[in-house]
Order: C-alpha cells, then sequence, then structure tokens
C-alpha cells in the first residue's frame, strides 16, 4: 500500500472551455504536484504498446474498435438521415417508446438524463421513455395503458436482433402499435439493429420499418456515439451535432500514446495501478442529481469490458449528497478497498440563492450570502477531504459544463480509457462472455427451440 498513500488527494482535471478545448492536466497532491512520469515510470512502455497495437488493428478484439475514431467517420448523409428520422417521430408523436436493454439502452438515457431539465421539458419536444430494460408485468401493462392516451412512435434497437427482454417488449408494442394505427403502424416505428442478421431485422425488412445500421465493428457499449444513442437523443432534443463536436475533439485531444498528453491513459494506468495495490472496487461519484444514469452507463462500459477471468475492477457508482447518507458511512469507514472518482461540473448553468430569514429559527443565515450550487461544492470538498482522510483513494475529474459538448467529450474520454484499461489488466475489454452464457441459459429454461437439446 506504500506506493497508493503518495496518490491520495489526486486531481485529474479536464478543463473545456468553449469550443477551445485545453487540457489542463495538474496531478496534484495536497497542492503538490506529482509528476506523471510515476505513472510513465511504471506504464509508459506497456500504454505505447497497446496504443499502437490498437491504432494498428493487432489488439484483442481489434474487430471492434470502430468507435475509436466514429465520430469522424459517421457519414454526414447518415447523420442527416439520423436527423431527418428524429424529426418525423417528433411531428408524428406526442410520446416516443425507445426499446432496448444494456447498451443498447444505458447511452441514450444516460445522455438524455443528464441534458434534460429536471421538471418540465420543453414543450415542443416529445416525451422519450424506455422499455425492454426490464421484465416486469406491472410495468407493461401500464405502459400499454399510457401509450393509449398518446400519439406514439417506437425505436426499437438490438445489436443481436435476438435479445430476450427487448425482443418481448417490442412484441407486445407492435401488437398494440397495429391494433391501433393499423397499416400505417410501421411508419411510426425505427429499428436500430445489425445490417445483416438477427430476428428485428429480419422483421423489419418484412414490415417495411425505417431501419439504421449499428456498425459491425462496435459493441453494445461502445455504440452510444451511433444511431442507437444518436436518434432517441435527437428525438428527445439532445443537440447531437454538439455531443458529436465534442467527442470528435476528445478524439484529438486523446491521440498521444504518451501517458503525459493523454489524460485518458493517465486515468487507466492510475486504475490499473490502485488495482495492483488492492482497491479492487471504484465508485464514480457525482453531485449532479442528473447524472445517476450516466453512472449505469459508465458501470456497465467498465463491468463488462475488464470483468473477466476473475479479475478486474467492480465499478460502483453513489450520488451525492444522497448517498452521504447512506453508502456515506461505509466509504468512510468500510473495508479498505475502495477508490473513488468524483465527477465535477464545474461552471452549473442554473444557481438559486440561499434567502436570509428575520427570525433565522433554522439558525441557517450564516449561509445566506451563499447559493445552492456553492454549498454542493463545499459538500464535494468536504466528502473528498474525509473520504481521503478515511483511507479512500479519491480522484477528481473536472469537467466544465453539464452540457452536450462536454458530454460526448466525457462519453470518448471514458470509452478510451476503458479500452486501455482492460488491455493494461490483460483483458479483451469487447467481449462479454459472461452476458452470453445468461443469455444462453435464459433460452434453455424457456425453452427456446434448440437451446433445450442443445443442453442435454
Ligand atoms: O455491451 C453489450 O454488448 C451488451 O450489454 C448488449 O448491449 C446487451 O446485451 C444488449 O444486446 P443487443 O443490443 O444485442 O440486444
Amino acid at each position: 500500500m506504500r506506493v497508493i498513500q503518495r496518490y491520495f488527494g489526486l486531481k485529474l482535471t479536464i478543463h473545456l472551455e468553449g469550443e477551445n478545448v485545453e487540457l489542463a492536466i495538474p496531478l496534484t497532491l495536497n497542492q503538490t504536484q506529482i509528476a506523471v512520469s510515476v505513472l510513465e515510470e511504471l506504464f509508459d512502455t506497456r500504454v505505447k504498446k497497446i496504443h499502437q497495437k490498437m491504432n494498428k488493428g493487432t489488439s484483442e478484439g481489434a474487430d471492434y474498435l470502430g468507435w475509436k475514431n466514429y465520430p469522424n467517420e459517421l457519414p454526414l448523409h447518415e447523420l442527416e438521415e439520423t436527423l431527418d428520422a428524429a424529426n418525423k417521430l417528433r411531428e408524428n408523436a406526442e410520446l416516443v417508446v425507445v426499446i432496448g436493454i444494456g447498451g443498447s439502452y444505458l447511452g441514450a438515457k444516460a445522455i438524455q438524463d443528464a441534458l434534460s431539465p429536471y421538471f418540465e421539458r420543453k414543450s415542443d419536444d416529445p416525451e422519450v421513455i424506455f422499455a425492454g430494460q426490464n421484465l416486469s408485468g406491472a410495468y407493461m401493462k401500464q405502459l400499454l395503458s399510457y401509450m393509449g392516451r398518446k400519439e406514439v412512435a417506437i425505436i426499437v434497437i438490438s445489436k443481436s436482433g435476438t435479445t430476450t427482454e427487448p425482443a418481448i417488449a417490442f412484441r407486445i408494442l407492435l401488437e398494440f402499435m397495429e391494433n391501433r394505427y393499423g397499416s400505417s403502424a410501421s411508419e411510426r416505428i425505427v429499428a436500430i439493429t445489425d445490417k445483416s442478421e438477427g430476428a428485428l431485422r429480419e422483421l423489419a425488412i418484412r414490415s417495411g420499418f425505417r431501419t439504421f445500421v449499428i456498425p459491425d465493428d462496435i459493441g453494445g457499449r461502445y455504440s452510444v456515439l451511433t444511431p442507437v444513442g444518436l436518434l432517441p437523443l435527437a428525438v428527445a432534443g439532445v443537440d447531437i451535432k454538439q455531443l458529436l463536436a465534442g467527442a470528435k475533439e476528445a478524439v484529438h485531444d486523446l491521440s498521444s500514446e504518451n501517458i503525459g498528453s493523454n489524460i485518458a491513459y493517465q486515468y487507466a494506468s492510475l486504475r490499473s495501478l490502485l488495482l495492483s495495490e488492492g482497491y479492487n472496487v471504484e465508485i464514480l461519484a457525482s453531485f449532479s442529481p442528473n447524472f445517476e444514469m450516466f453512472n449505469e452507463w459508465w458501470k456497465q462500459l467498465f463491468g463488462e469490458s475488464e470483468g473477466k477471468g476473475g479479475n478486474g475492477i467492480f465499478p460502483a457508482a453513489v450520488a451525492y449528497p444522497t448517498d452521504l447518507h447512506s453508502l456515506g458511512q461505509y466509504v468512510q469507514d468500510g473495508q479498505r478497498m475502495l477508490f473513488e472518482t468524483f465527477v465535477h461540473f464545474t461552471e452549473d448553468a442554473e444557481d438559486y440563492a440561499i434567502p436570509s430569514s428575520k427570525a433565522d429559527v433554522d439558525g441557517l443565515n450564516y449561509l445566506s450570502d451563499k447559493t445552492v450550487n456553492e454549498i454542493n461544492e463545499v459538500m464535494m470538498h468536504g466528502a473528498m477531504e474525509a473520504h481521503k482522510d478515511g483511507g479512500v483513494p479519491v480522484l477528481r475529474l473536472e469537467v466544465a459544463k453539464q452540457d452536450a459538448y462536454h458530454i460526448g467529450y466525457l462519453i470518448y474520454f471514458f470509452q478510451l480509457s476503458c479500452a486501455m484499461s482492460a488491455y493494461l489488466q490483460g483483458q479483451n475489454p469487447f467481449d462479454q462472455p459472461g452476458v452470453e452464457e445468461y443469455k444462453n441459459n435464459i433460452f434453455r429454461l424457456l425453452e427456446k427451440p434448440g437451446y433445450v437439446e442443445a443442453a442435454l
């Protein structure tokens, strides 16, 4: 544990200012600069080797590296098609149900939540809700009754086109749409799936749905910047051009093979270092309540990419300050195998001043020269310091704004960090044998033709 002590209080900063991205990465320990050279000394050779293999397409699982330059390679006509499909759905529907699970669900939901108002959406934006990510009969029954009171459209997403949960949801919702809209139902349905394989592709061809392709070389959890995320987000009113602009900037900024000038590789090597020192749980922490689903997307990305062969960092997440009053106790004082990464948005768009009160019965007048966000930030510093003192290595990832541009940047940052981190741990970042195993079990237990016999 000795090496790690030197890293407590580590601060990993991304400064994104307007269109000009400036990566200032002061690695600090209690105000003291820690030379990145510590990470370079430990990881430089391996990181460079992995970087070069990824670029040459010779790393393990390289067939799934399509996401790496996709923000630059996405053809303009496909982006226009996506925007056109989104506009048509927006014109025809007040409610759009997006069906999908895992990588075909989490990214869109995460970004939608992170960028949407808390209570009231803009009047011209349709409501976008999700299905197929659970198998609750009550959810389905209530969803259908809700859909019955709205003009509805559906986006169904599945790369394999065979995943049980969304397939069941789509069968039920398709029946609803056909009963409700008759032969014009297909005009209200868009399918996003493999270019040629899977039951969903077959169904889309037979029924004449508009379709978008999930590129062959991009796996589910790396697909949010493809039509998988872009279409639902455009429907929800998110500026997907800005999202892609942020991701493109990240592709540019994070292209160096040198740890010293690549913040994603710093984060990845730091994680490996922490893991090797016995810190095998990472907690992603945020003080923005609408960031909770982003945590879920991040958990899938790292969990499915690294958790293999009895190895990997377990990705957990907290929403502070809410969780300071629940999991905070464990983080502070439980088993010491945790490290924490705070995602800190430094420039909040909206704020509210604490009013002063004549009587001051609640004794809060000492705060009346402050705003809610200012106190939130003080809470963050208080928690970071307490956790650090409690023996939790703390990293802070600073992002200027919680807007489409910066979220696009952050998405790419985490994808690249994750790939490097998994490779550093000797894992293929792009397969998910565990998920496949459970999927096969489901087919066997539900007696899907072909699977019962195969199990005998
Ligand atoms: O990352 C992955 O590949 C998986 O988690 C998938 O996204 C998830 O299983 C859904 O698969 P599909 O899109 O094929 O329905």
